[in-house]
């Protein structure tokens, strides 16, 4: 589904991203772990396009993608969402969904305009009746708590219809309750057939989650491998723990 080669990133003198290559199956969510600094955030916005990579290439379904604009990205079927949560905060939960589902992002201020909220609606109140905020529709998203601003960033993602889902630490902050949510809400999404790569350090939700794991040290790959296998993984303990 995803296949990174080589991807390279340097600020100054600091390796962010060094030759990083992995590959992630369809249909699977596959997390990414590492610990704080090792260049995991870098490594999705050089997959996204958020970040120009200096070297190193990235294919999406074989298709190999291009150093180009991020909305580009979306239109092909890959999302993702930021470790800072960036919703709109003056316009409502509604709103916020609307702009992700408009698909014309060529054109997208026309598109934007062109929108009939009455058809989409429907599909927006499925979307905020799986994580119990229909009754926040018309709400400002500024107003909404953190661990609800949260959820919505990720149902902005769902809204564009990706296959690909990248999620950058989508449990940091919230709550046990809201955490069952986004769990129910990501385990869902993979039901559905899509794709998932996740960036989170709350270790017993990630593993639950997972089918696979892939570690990061220091911008390198450092393994890749089934959940029980990395937790017992020698080089792994010894990158978080620091020998
Ligand atoms: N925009 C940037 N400018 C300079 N250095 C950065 C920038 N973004 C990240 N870094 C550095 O790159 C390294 C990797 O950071 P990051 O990708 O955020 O790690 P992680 O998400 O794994 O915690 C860190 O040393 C960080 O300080
Ligand atoms: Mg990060």
């Amino acid at each position: 589904m995803l296949k990174i080669q080589e991807l390279s990133k340097k600020f100054g003198g600091v390796h962010a991203v060094e030759k990083f290559s992995f590959e992630i199956k369809p249909n699977h969510i596959t997390g990414l772990i590492g610990p704080n600094g090792a260049g995991k955030t870098t490594a999705f916005n050089l997959i996204t396009n958020f970040l120009p990579r200096d070297k190193g290439e990235v294919f999406y379904k074989e298709e190999l993608i291009k150093k180009s604009s991020a909305y580009k990205l979306v239109k092909k079927g890959i999302a993702r969402t930021f470790q800072q949560i960036r919703i709109f905060p003056e316009l409502t939960v509604k709103e916020n969904l609307l702009l992700a589902m408009s698909h014309d992002y060529d054109n997208w201020w026309n598109s934007f305009g062109n929108i009939d909220e009455n058809l989409e609606e429907e599909r927006i109140m499925e979307l905020l009746k799986e994580v119990n905020l229909e009754k926040y529709l018309e709400e400002k998203a500024g107003n909404l708590s953190y661990g609800q601003s949260k959820l919505l960033e990720i149902l902005r993602v769902v809204a564009t219809n990706a296959d690909l889902i990248l999620l950058d630490e989508p449990a940091a902050g919230v709550n046990p309750t809201m955490l069952r949510i986004v769990e129910k809400l990501i385990l869902g999404l993979k039901e559905k057939g899509k794709t998932l790569l996740v960036i989170e350090h709350n270790m017993p939700f990630l593993m639950g989650i997972s089918d696979e794991i892939i570690v990061m040290e220091s911008g390198k790959f450092l393994c890749q491998d089934l959940p029980e296998k990395v937790q017992k993984d020698p080089k792994v303990l010894e990158a978080y723990l620091g020998g």
